[in-house]
């Protein structure tokens, strides 16, 4: 397993007491595997990114039974030996490449950067041209046309689309194990967009890299995607394969985003739709207690104020009192029987 995280919570203050940004947490990726997150704005899914990252805030505080990358315990390194990992097996890229691109460096200059020694093999007189061709190749291999023109550029003189792609060629310049991607293609106009989930795609294949794609919309989801998890309100909601999560969800969350998405317009059904969520920070006094989706579920009893224990049926885990699309006949996970006799009875 590259990624195994298990019960990540994060705690920030809050005038009134401390709040948990995110809620034991659970989430598996293995190599070579495309795992999308998705969930509404302000859900945690930039939060499950930086804790992995390990670009948590300092006043905040983490608390995980597990948070290993290929095994190695993230939360036990000492800086150096993260950094060792960050940025070079593991890398990031995000929603606005202005945030992430030196704006006083030409791209050429911030790929020079980004090329280790180790990417290339040149004695060490011949270094810097063979890094200049190292990047040359990044930006070609990323599809960027003129990349003559492009790496003399600065980043404010780029294209949206250009912009992104030399962020993921710095981001991916030592063959990361992980990539993650955290709304890579938002505000994008559709053409650029779909280029840059091409790109992603070809990297998937070419260097069989895993990809944690974090996205709000199942409009998203690249088709090469293998598995999928909801997350809602700093709660995973549900995992498992893309497929089954689509056709046949058993959390009712994961099925709300199923209505209110694009990918699958036969199931648009507007009175279903959840209102987007406001970003939580104004609601960070009114936390739901137990499933956080609660208040907004149209499956919810009195049992919900309690946090429903993780449910597997196969290799799909979901949190839910009162799952949707169960299997008639197929064996039911541990608690599953006891919540079926309730359900009936109420
Ligand atoms: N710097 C911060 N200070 C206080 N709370 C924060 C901060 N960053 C995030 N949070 C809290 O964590 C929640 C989740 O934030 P996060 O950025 O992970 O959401 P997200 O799912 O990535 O949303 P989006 O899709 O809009 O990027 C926020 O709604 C907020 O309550
Ligand atoms: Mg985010």
């Amino acid at each position: 397993m590259l990624i195994d995280i298990r019960n990540l919570s994060i705690y920030a203050d809050a005038p009134h007491g401390e709040v948990k940004i995110l809620d034991r947490v659970s989430l598996q990726i293995a190599e070579g595997e495309i795992h999308t997150l998705v969930g509404e704005s302000g859900s945690g899914k930039s939060l499950v990114a930086r804790a992995i990252m390990g670009f948590i805030n300092p006043d905040w505080r983490m608390q995980a039974d597990r948070l290993w990358f290929q095994g190695i315990d993230l939360l036990r390194l000492t800086s150096k030996q993260r950094r060792n990992i960050i940025g070079v097996d593991i890398a990031m890229i995000f929603q606005d490449p202005t945030d992430y691109l030196d704006p006083n460096a030409t791209v050429l200059q911030q790929l020079r950067e980004a090329i280790l020694n180790r990417d290339i093999k040149a004695s060490f007189w011949q270094r810097r041209k063979a890094r200049d061709e190292y990047a040359t190749n990044l930006l070609i291999r990323m599809g960027v046309k003129n990349h003559q023109q492009i790496l003399k550029s600065y980043p404010f003189e780029l294209s949206e689309g250009a912009a992104q792609k030399v962020m993921i060629a710095t981001a991916i310049a030592h063959r990361p194990l992980l990539l993650i991607a955290d709304e890579p293609t938002t505000a994008m106009e559709p053409n650029t967009r779909a280029q840059i989930y091409r790109l992603l795609a070809q990297l998937h294949a070419q260097y069989h890299m895993s990809i944690l794609l974090i996205t709000q919309d199942f409009s998203d989801l690249m088709k090469e995607t293998t598995h999928l998890s909801t997350i809602y309100s700093g709660q995973i909601m549900e995992t498992g394969s893309c497929n089954e999560l689509m056709q046949t969800p058993h959390h009712p969350y994961t099925d709300a985003l199923g209505y209110t998405s694009l990918f699958r317009p036969d199931r648009l059904a507007p009175k279903q739709r959840l209102q987007t969520l406001p970003e939580l920070e104004p609601n960070l006094q009114h936390m739901p207690i137990g499933c956080r989706m609660g208040p907004r579920c149209p499956y919810a009893k009195r049992k919900c104020v309690q946090r429903p224990d993780m449910q597997t049926i196969g290799k799909r885990e979901f949190y839910c009192h009162y799952p949707i699309n169960l299997p008639e006949k197929k064996p039911v996970a541990k608690n599953q029987r006891a919540n079926n006799k309730e359900q009936n009875i109420l």
